[in-house]
This record gives structure tokens, sequence and C-alpha cells, in this order.
């Protein structure tokens, strides 16, 4: 229907030479705007557009049939958009070439870039420190969940139903009773605590683990406090363990984490689960115990609490205690950390800024 042929009407061949321009804006309008990121996409375009079964080569084959009077105009648009064509296949063309290697110039013995790694984070640093030292005395390492309930978190420890003691902790609740407190309440543990109670429920003694984790309190955020943090709870239950054992253990420990030169004193305190209880500090290792601005001038940083599993904690359990005796200790990982590389700030443990992160590359 596009060609000149002596049946067809002046109005027919009007209307076939009006689409052979619009084909030909048509192709022009796509030539502007093709690119090519590689070889194959290029000789796609080559095949559609230059190649002897193009587009354009398809137009040409009839122009041998276009009215003698509109052969020149029809032929000045076929070659204008064959150049066109030629000359951005061409710009594209150079564009890949400047893009390939050239190998007479490269030097293929250089060493490559090193693939960036990421790097450990402070806080999974000394969590491994801390549990590589207490690995050393037979400790292992136990587990459990966050999402836990009041049993595991409050009442197997000795919390009872209207202990004050429940206060000390802002608890995030799931799941919670109206009123009134209940051992099948769903909350966010605030303390690692409750893996003690897990492992003494399943275990027999000797038992003797660390447990590490994320704990969750409602507190708000700042540069001293955060809604979540980790612990590290250790659990020594056997025959005759006794507070002089608990001793000796957290000796090891302080002096293997910060030093042969560190001392430890204890303080009582109160948890509900140990009796008695205390909490114990280390000599700043900043100021050597001089006094400092970091210890406040006391001499002595305080890094966690411990003491003696109250009896009523191991029957609780399912453990004999006229048999059976424990000690128990609590530690921030987070404290630990600050204490070791001096970050101010908790936010920054849960930022994920690399500026940060990458400070601890070859720790
Ligand atoms: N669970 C306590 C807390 O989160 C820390 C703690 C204190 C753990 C004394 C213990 C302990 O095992 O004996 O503050």
């Amino acid at each position: 229907m596009f060609f000149y042929n002596k049946f067809l009407t002046f109005a027919e061949v009007s209307f076939i030479l009006k689409i052979m321009k619009e084909q030909i804006q048509e192709i022009l309008q796509q030539i502007e705007k093709i690119n090519a990121t590689n070889s194959e996409e290029l000789e796609a375009i080559r095949l559609k557009y230059l190649s002897k079964k193009g587009v354009i080569s398809d137009l040409f084959s009839r122009f041998r049939e276009v009215a003698p009077d509109q052969k020149k105009e029809i032929g000045e648009q076929l070659n204008k958009l064959k150049n066109t064509a030629s000359e951005r296949f061409n710009e594209l063309q150079n564009k890949l070439n400047a893009l390939k290697i050239d190998y007479n110039k490269a030097d293929l013995t250089r060493t490559p870039d090193p693939i960036k790694l990421g790097t450990r984070h402070p806080l999974s640093l000394v969590e491994e420190r801390i549990i590589d030292i207490f690995s050393r005395i037979g400790f292992t390492v136990a587990d459990g969940p966050e999402i836990e309930d009041d049993k595991h978190v409050f009442s197997l420890l000795n919390f009872a139903p209207e202990h004050p003691a429940r206060d000390m902790q802002d608890t995030f609740y799931i799941e919670k009773q109206p009123d009134k407190q209940s051992e099948h309440d769903i909350l966010l543990r605030t303390h690692t605590s409750s893996v003690q109670t897990r492992v003494m429920l399943t275990q027999k003694p000797p038992i003797r683990v660390l447990c590490p984790g994320r704990v969750y309190r409602n507190e708000a955020i700042s540069a001293r406090a955060h809604c979540f943090f980790h612990q590290i709870e250790g659990l020594y239950v056997d025959k005759n363990v006794s507070f002089a054992d608990l001793r000796q253990v957290l000796l090891y420990f302080a002096k293997e984490l910060f030093g042969e030169k560190t001392e430890i004193r204890l303080r009582p305190s109160y948890f509900p689960f140990t009796e008695p209880s205390a909490e114990m500090d280390i000599t700043c290792h900043l100021c050597g115990g001089k006094g400092c601005s970091f210890c406040k001038n006391t001499g002595w940083v305080e890094i966690l609490g411990c003491g003696m599993v109250d009896p009523n904690v191991l029957e609780l359990c399912g453990i004999d205690s006229q048999q059976y005796s424990g000690y128990a200790f609590g530690l921030g990982v987070e404290r630990i950390t600050n204490l070791t590389y001096k970050v101010k700030d908790l936010r920054l443990f849960s930022e994920n800024d690399v500026r940060f992160l990458n400070q601890f590359i070859s720790c």
C-alpha cells in the first residue's frame, strides 16, 4: 500500500508519503534516545537500524517505488536518517571503547585493592574476651529467650508478687494480666538472670555457666541510659560453693581483663535472688586508684552485682539447697566496654556509625 503505482489515486499516493515521512521522523526520534552500556547492546542497535535487514534498509528498499516527483524530498530524508544513525552508532562505539582497559598501559602485576571487611562490634569484642576468660576456668555458655515470661524473669528469682523489688526494673510488657502479677505475663527480659532459672530447671549440678545476652528496660534514651543493653550472667552451683570461691573467681576475672595490678572490693548490696548480695568495684584503671574525674575521685569503679544464690531460688528451680550451694554474678557489657575503650555515650553502640565502628578495626 506504500508504493507508487499507476492505479493509485492522487489521494492514496499522498497518504502513503505521509506515512513514510512519519516513519522516518519516528526512527529519528528513537535514534536520539538510544544508548548502549555494553557491546551486546551496541550490536542490537546495529542490527535494528544499520544492518541489511534493519528498519532503515527496509525504507530504502521501498524508495524505488516512490513517485518520481517525491523522490528528491524522500531521498534526502532517508539519507539524513542513515547518516544520523551511523553517527550515533559510532559515537556509542567510541564511548564503549574508551571504557575498555588498555592492556598495554595497565599494570597487571599490581596487587588488587583490598576488599573492605566489616569490623567486630566493640560490645562483641568485649563479650568474647569475657567469655574467653571464664571458659579457661570451666564455664560454658548458655542461651535463653529475650521474650520471656514473668516466671523465669521474676517469680523463680524470688521476686514475691507484691515485692517492691519488681519496681527495681522498668519492664516492657507484651501481655499482662490487668491489675495483678501473673507468672504467665509475657515481657522482654530485664536481666539475663532469667537464663539462670532456665539452666537450673533443666540441668543438674555441678553447673558452671555464663549467659550473655541482650536485655530491655523502659528507660529514656540518653548518653548514660538506653532501653536495651547487654549483660553477662555467671552461675556456679555445686557442693560446698562458698563466698570465698566467688571472691576468688571475680578477682581472677578482674586481673585477666584489666591487668595484674587491678584490685577488687565487695560492698554489701541487695538482690532478691542472692543472699548475701554484693556489688563489686575495681580499682580505677585510668588513674590506678589515685582518683580522677572518671572514678569521681574515689579510685574505684563499680562493675558488677553478685552474691550467693538464695536457697529459696535453688529450691524453686528444683535443686536441693541442703546439698548444694552456688554463687551468681551479673555484669553490664556496655559498662565494661566503656571502661576498656572510654566510650562516653551509650547511644554510639547502636547507631551503626561506621566512623565509630572503624576505630575497632585492629582490636
Ligand atoms: N540481674 C541483676 C541486674 O540486672 C544483676 C545481678 C546482680 C545478677 C547480682 C546476679 C547477681 O546474678 O548475683 O541488675
